[in-house]
């Protein structure tokens, strides 16, 4: 099984790559295994808010629009855990994401419920003020939250604590596959 580090950026050498870098770094180096998905390249159009607002996604747990989501989703379900990697827009998550939690939180709460209990670490980074980071790991971890996911880390990454913050990464990478390893041999 591996870990799941699913992030979004334009930006392939930017703040949010090298957070997700670090992570993945750590998780290695712990001996887990992981499986990177770049939310930018992926084909997830936002919710249609089919029927009546409600659609298959509340009578059968799948959503109407034929494009990545499904995989990804499948891929969340089989993931020992997962990591969020986004960079702070606006005091929130990059909008791909936004757009993903969104209609897995509607498959997910109305009918599935296959990810309640899924551990998962939340990294957010703000190349700006860094104004808006707290509330973004906030916003992302109570959509998660809905959906009976659990966070056990919160990481912000801003222009002030950079240096220290993406080794630390590594540590939380580390750190992960440990916890994990701890719960799967109790
Ligand atoms: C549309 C947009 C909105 C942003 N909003 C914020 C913000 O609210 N707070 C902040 O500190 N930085 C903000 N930033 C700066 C980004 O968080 C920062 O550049 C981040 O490092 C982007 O990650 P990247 O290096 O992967 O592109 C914003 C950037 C963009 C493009």
């Amino acid at each position: 099984m591996a870990i799941l580090v699913i992030w979004a950026s334009p930006n392939m050498d930017g703040l949010t790559a090298a957070a997700k870098d670090n992570v993945v770094k750590g998780i290695m180096a712990a001996g887990g295994v992981t499986e990177e998905v770049h939310l930018n390249r992926q084909n997830i159009k936002q919710c249609l808010t089919c029927g009546d607002g409600w659609g298959l996604c509340q009578a059968e747990g799948r959503c109407v629009i034929r494009d990545d989501f499904r995989a990804l989703y499948e891929k969340m379900v089989a993931a020992e855990a997962v990591v969020f990697v986004t960079p702070v827009y606006w005091h929130d998550l990059a909008e791909c994401l936004k757009g993903f939690l969104d209609r897995l939180r509607r498959c997910e709460t109305a009918h599935n419920h296959y990810l309640q209990g899924k551990e998962c670490v939340l990294v957010a980074c703000a190349g700006g003020t860094g104004l808006g980071a707290i509330q973004c790991l906030s916003n992302l971890e109570e959509t998660l939250r809905h959906m009976g996911m659990k966070a056990i880390e919160r990481l912000p990454v801003i222009r002030f604590n950079r240096d220290y913050m993406l080794p630390a990464l590594n540590g939380a990478g580390q750190q992960l596959v440990k916890y994990l390893q701890n719960i799967f041999t109790k």
